[in-house]
């Protein structure tokens, strides 16, 4: 496929070139910053390219602040710059490291996991980490019949339904209020128009919505089965970045959004003009830096999550639609 870029595009392709500069983004990012990516993938799948040695002279992420946090800490040698610092993950900031503290206390001894979306602080109490992609396979791999799990609430129910281990929940009531948004009401009311077709939530939506849809995975696991799928109507429950995505790379399938309103306004801060500026000026208050005394546990913890296999084949619900 020809790519026609525009002359903002093609300005941030040939500096990027000259700074040696490589750009991370999330695929929730604008479709235009996707274009100019040199890699666009979900957490843990941009947490292994920043650990990956390389002979770049700075990383520029466009994802919010935990995962260039996440890069910061795992590619030590090249600054690591966010094009708008502002992106910060509601979820994240919602858990603090008292939160993980008084659990621990309630229940000494159950390690702790922790859901990648979070702060340093928080990450700096916790045991182990995972994202949506590896957090069935992290849990089940401590070999523990049980886990202290957070903060996100749903994700919580994803892993308690597909394992055998008890899941205390750090907080009930911990959600991102872009997947929390979903029903079942407009999943079934797809599901009747398009009764061939497949649905992908993430398990960040409510359960009710997770056990309704076909397959649940993370955002690296729906565009590997989007590709790999012969269904030619594929619905999704996630961030409509990712929509804009199948939906270029996978003309000949019809991607429908289960709810066109789950809009992440802090993964949408960034833009080119601000990817533009930080290749231009490299400005202080853009790099990413993570307090020193947090660093060495983080970076081992993410080093351990890194070693495990991650989503694969997404998890089917129920078999696969024709
Ligand atoms: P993924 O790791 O599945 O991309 O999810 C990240 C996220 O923030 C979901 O809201
Ligand atoms: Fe955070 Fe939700 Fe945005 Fe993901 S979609 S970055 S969890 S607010």
């Amino acid at each position: 496929m020809t790519q026609n870029f525009s002359e903002l595009q093609k300005k941030i392709l040939r500096l990027k070139k000259e700074k040696k500069a490589l750009i991370l983004a999330h695929n929730y990012q604008t479709i235009d910053i996707q274009e100019i990516a040199d890699f666009v993938g979900d957490s843990l799948q941009l947490a292994r390219k920043s650990a990956e040695p390389n002979g770049y002279e700075m990383i520029i992420f466009a994802g919010v602040k935990f995962m260039a946090e996440m890069a910061a800490i795992l590619s030590p040698e090249v600054p690591v710059y966010i094009p708008d610092p502002r992106a910060l993950c509601p979820l994240a900031a919602y858990l603090d490291a008292e939160k993980i503290c008084a659990k621990k206390k309630e229940y000494p001894g159950v390690p702790v996991v922790v859901y990648v979306n979070t702060t340093a602080a928080a990450k700096s109490e916790a045991d182990y980490i995972c994202t949506s992609g590896s957090a069935v396979e992290v849990v089940e791999s401590l070999g523990v019949n049980r886990v202290i799990f957070g903060p996100d609430a749903n994700l919580a129910d994803y892993v308690r339904t597909h394992t055998n281990v008890e899941i205390i929940d750090l907080d009930e009531e911990g959600h991102c209020y872009v997947h929390d948004k979903f029903d079942t009401d407009m999943l079934k009311e797809l599901k009747a128009k398009y009764p061939n077709s497949l649905a992908i939530a993430h398990p960040e939506c409510p359960l009710e919505v997770q056990t309704a849809a076909d397959m649940i995975g993370s955002t690296g696991m729906m565009a590997k089965t989007v590709a790999e799928t012969k269904s030619k109507v594929i619905l999704i429950a996630t961030e409509m970045g990712m929509i804009q995505q199948l939906q270029k790379n996978h003309p000949d399938k019809k991607i429908i959004p289960i709810f066109e309103g789950a809009v992440c306004r802090q993964m949408k801060k960034h833009t080119l003009e601000k990817i533009l500026y930080v290749l231009e000026e490299r400005p202080e208050e853009n790099l990413v830096t993570v307090p020193e005394e947090y660093v060495p546990h983080i970076r081992q913890i993410l080093e351990q999550m890194n070693k495990v296999k991650g989503q694969g084949p997404a998890t089917a619900v129920t078999a696969e639609a024709s």
